[in-house]
C-alpha cells in the first residue's frame, strides 16, 4: 500500500468542525473530485461530492469504498464530551461502534485510516502537563470511546496490519465554524458572541488552563501525520499527543479585552466545568515531534489576532 494517501479518500462526519475545513484542504491537495464527504446530516450547501452516510450502516459504508475505489479513511464521524455525558449510550455506538465498522472495512478493501482521539483519554491524574506515556485514566464517557478508540486502532494495525494512525487534538480554534457539543467550545464562542452582543460569559472558571490548537495547525499536523512513512511511526501511532497553545480563560479574555477595549467579560461555570477541570492543562508532544516533525505556529496573541478578524 502506498504511504500517501491514494486515489479516492472518504471522510465520515464531513459537516462537523473539522470536516469543513479538512475536505476544504483535501480538496486542495488531491482535486475536488477526490474527496468524498459523507455525513448523517443533510448536505446543505456543502460542497459536491457528498453522500449520505450513517457510519453505524456497515452496509452502505462497504458499498461505497467498493464503488468509488476508497483507499483512505478520515474517520470524523463523533459525539463530542458535552453532547456524550448526556447521551453516553448514543457517544459509545457511534465513537466505537462507528470506529470498528471503519476498521473492519479497511481491513477487507485495504484502506488507510485517519481517526482522531483526543486530550479526553486524560483524566486528573495527568495535571497539570499530560506527556505521551502519562496513564490514561478518563472521568468521561467520551474519554472513555476515545481511549478504547486508540487501542482498538492498534490493535488492528498489529494484528492484521490496518494502517490506522490518530491526534490527540486540543481544543480546536476556528473561525469558520463555531462548534457544539465540546467543552473548549467557550474559546470560539467568546469571538463570536463578542462580535455580536458585545459581552461573552464564559462557562467556565477564569482560571481554567486548557490545551488549545487552531484548526489550520491541526488540519496541517493531520496531514503530516497521514504522509509519514510507516516505518517511522511507533506504538503511538493512534493517538500523538500534539501541543498548539495554552492558556486561562481569563488570559483569552485579557488578550481580548487588549485588542477590543470595553468588551465585557464575566464567569459562569455550568456542568461542563467538572469536564474542563478533568483534563491536563498542557500537553507534551515529544513523540509528534521526533517521529513526524511536529511544530505549532500559533501563540496567544496571534491566535486571538486571526480569530477576531476572522469573526469581524
Ligand atoms: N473539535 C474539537 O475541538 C475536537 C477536539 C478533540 C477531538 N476531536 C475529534 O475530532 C473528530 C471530529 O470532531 P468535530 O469537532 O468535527 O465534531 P463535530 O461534532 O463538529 O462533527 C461530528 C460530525 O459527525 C457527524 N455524525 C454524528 N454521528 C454520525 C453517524 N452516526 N454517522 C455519520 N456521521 C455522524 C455529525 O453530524 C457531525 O457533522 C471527533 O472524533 C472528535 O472527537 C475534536
Amino acid at each position: 500500500m502506498a504511504d500517501s494517501p491514494g486515489d479516492r479518500i472518504l471522510v465520515t462526519g464531513a459537516l462537523g468542525q473539522i470536516g469543513s475545513d479538512l475536505v476544504s484542504r483535501l480538496r486542495e491537495v488531491y482535486g475536488q473530485n477526490s474527496v468524498i464527504a459523507t455525513d448523517v446530516q443533510d448536505q446543505g450547501d456543502f460542497p459536491a461530492p457528498f453522500l449520505h452516510l450513517d457510519v453505524l450502516d456497515r452496509d452502505s459504508l462497504r458499498q461505497i469504498i467498493s464503488h468509488y475505489s476508497i483507499r483512505t479513511i478520515y474517520n470524523l464521524a463523533a459525539i463530542l464530551s458535552a453532547h456524550g455525558e448526556k447521551d453516553p449510550d448514543l457517544c459509545e455506538r457511534v465513537n466505537l461502534g462507528g470506529l470498528q465498522n471503519v476498521l473492519d472495512a479497511s481491513r477487507e478493501y485495504g484502506c488507510r485510516v485517519f481517526s482522531p482521539s483526543s486530550i479526553a483519554v486524560f483524566g486528573p491524574d495527568s495535571r497539570p502537563i499530560a506527556r505521551q506515556a502519562s496513564s490514561l485514566n478518563p472521568t468521561t464517557i467520551y474519554g472513555v470511546t476515545k481511549k478504547k478508540g486508540e487501542e482498538m486502532m492498534l490493535r488492528y494495525w498489529e494484528n492484521y496490519g490496518v494502517n490506522a494512525r490518530g491526534i490527540r487534538y486540543p481544543g480546536l480554534l476556528s473561525w469558520k465554524t463555531v462548534p457544539t457539543g465540546g467543552t473548549t467550545d467557550y474559546a470560539v464562542e467568546v469571538f463570536n458572541e463578542i462580535q455580536a452582543k458585545g459581552e461573552y460569559t464564559f462557562y467556565v472558571r477564569e482560571d481554567t488552563r486548557l490545551p488549545m490548537m487552531m484548526m489550520e495547525d491541526a488540519i496541517r499536523a493531520t496531514l503530516m501525520l497521514m504522509e509519514a512513512p510507516s516505518q517511522g511511526l511507533s506504538q503511538w501511532r493512534a493517538g500523538y499527543n500534539v501541543r498548539g497553545l495554552t492558556f486561562s480563560a481569563i488570559e483569552l479574555a485579557t488578550m481580548i479585552v487588549a485588542k477590543k477595549p470595553g468588551v465585557e467579560m464575566r464567569y459562569v461555570p455550568d456542568d461542563r466545568q467538572k469536564i474542563a477541570d478533568s483534563w491536563p492543562e498542557d500537553l507534551d508532544d515529544s513523540p509528534a515531534k521526533q517521529e513526524w516533525g511536529w511544530r505549532s505556529t500559533y501563540d496567544l496573541e496571534k491566535m486571538v489576532d486571526v480569530m477576531l478578524a476572522g469573526f469581524a
